[in-house]
């Protein structure tokens, strides 16, 4: 029996066929409202079920409920306000109860909003709420001061449209599918791993450990919008290319993108990045260190606490790791759960060092990162 959807069922709000057509013409003639490509990625996991059991952009009671309880109204466990933000005079076009066709920066329609609710939001309560920090300089927050939108619009959505993963198509599955891809592998118990990094012998070391006490790993890399100095996604999807084929055997490990953008929330967007692997038909989700955090904002286990708070009720099971390295004198990667060393044998490498390292064509030691992947992360940094 595959897990079951986040709520129970796995939403889809996609129209096909001759109703997708039909939806499409309808929309030509409404108003329209453009979305950013964050919004169009919400838009997207939404109707694709990733996100279930949301089937809009959150009304108010929902949002409310989120920011102040980590629940939705109905009390279903989750995390993240997911809205639709607009500024005060282009909200005034729209009234409650009209349809709205949602236009990316493209022009395409990529879906409708059947227009439920126009509400007010206080950003430096969800700032605190949802990221614990008012402070411009987290990059969450910066965005959503940003937006510039004050009103929320609200409703259920109709996809119309899936927005062009360009290079990563093949990379590509929703929730369903990849549900359907665990079942013809005959994966029973499947681990899923958030990240945006490149994969770094730490995060191989973790998924490893999973990987001898499941069936299968999922890979699932976010590749929507990131902070600029992170490393770009395209770089990042080669650099895990090379790691699986060299490294990971090829019949208990999958490479998916997760086409959602960045919030940098720490332990609220590590119960996100759990909801949506389950979504996805994971049984298990690794929290290491510092999980989505940025800056020194969290605790390094901040996030593991907090999730622990709500595990029983997710019904994905959550794999906590501690910090792990390459310790000199084990000759291994360990934690300082299994090293008995100090500390000064243990690799540690700054994300700036090794930034810095590979801007300037140099690879980072062995210890920390594979050098083939080390030299796909290179030749990107020098081409970005
Ligand atoms: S994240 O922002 O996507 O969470 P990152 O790509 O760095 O960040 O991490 C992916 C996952 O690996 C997260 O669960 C994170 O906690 C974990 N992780 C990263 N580095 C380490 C490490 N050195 N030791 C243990 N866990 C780690």
């Amino acid at each position: 029996m595959a897990i079951e959807a986040h709520g129970g069922t796995l939403i889809n709000r996609e129209l096909q066929g001759n109703e997708k057509e039909a939806a499409l013409e309808k929309a030509k003639n409404l108003k329209t409202l453009t979305l950013s490509a964050w919004a169009i990625s919400d838009l997207e996991l939404i109707g694709i079920g990733g996100f279930s059991p949301l089937t809009g952009f959150m009304g108010q009671a929902d949002y409310e409920s989120v920011v102040q309880n980590t629940r939705l109204a109905d009390g279903t466990v989750w995390s993240i306000p997911i809205t639709l933000s607009v500024a005060n005079d282009e909200a005034d076009q729209y009234q409650v109860g009209e349809e709205i066709a949602l236009k990316g920066e493209d022009g395409v329609i990529y879906g409708t909003l059947q227009l439920e609710e126009k509400y007010t939001y206080d950003k430096k309560l969800e700032a605190e709420n949802v990221y614990g920090t008012t402070d411009e300089e987290h990059a969450g927050v910066k965005k959503l001061y940003e937006r510039g939108g004050d009103v929320y619009l609200g409703g259920p959505i109709t996809l119309l449209n899936r927005p062009d993963h360009g290079d990563f198509t093949d990379f590509y599955m929703d929730p369903s599918e990849t549900r359907q891809m665990f079942a013809d592998l005959g994966w029973k118990t499947i681990v899923g791993f958030q990240t945006r990094n490149p994969v770094h012998r730490a995060h191989e070391y973790i998924q490893k450990c999973a990987l001898e006490a499941v069936d299968g790993l999922l890979l699932n890399p976010l590749v929507g919008e990131t902070k600029s100095d992170d490393i770009p996604a395209d770089v990042r999807m080669e650099s895990y290319q090379v790691i699986l084929k060299n490294y990971y055997p090829e019949d208990r490990t999958r490479l998916v993108i997760y086409p959602a953008a960045m919030r940098y929330a720490g332990p609220k967007e590590a119960i996100l990045h759990a909801i949506v692997r389950k979504n996805y038909g994971c049984t298990h989700f690794i929290v290491g260190r510092d999980h989505a955090g940025v800056g020194d904002y969290y605790g390094t286990y901040e996030a593991q606490e907090f999730i622990n708070q709500f595990e029983d009720e997710l019904g994905i099971t959550i794999f906590k790791f501690e910090h792990a390295f390459y310790c000199t004198k084990c000759e291994n990667m360990a934690t300082a759960k299994t090293c008995p060393h100090d500390k000064e044998n243990h690799v540690h490498l700054s994300g700036t060092k090794v930034r810095g390292l590979l801007r300037n064509g140099e690879k980072p030691p062995k210890e920390f990162s594979r050098p083939e992947v080390a030299a796909v992360l290179i030749k990107g940094m020098q081409e970005n």
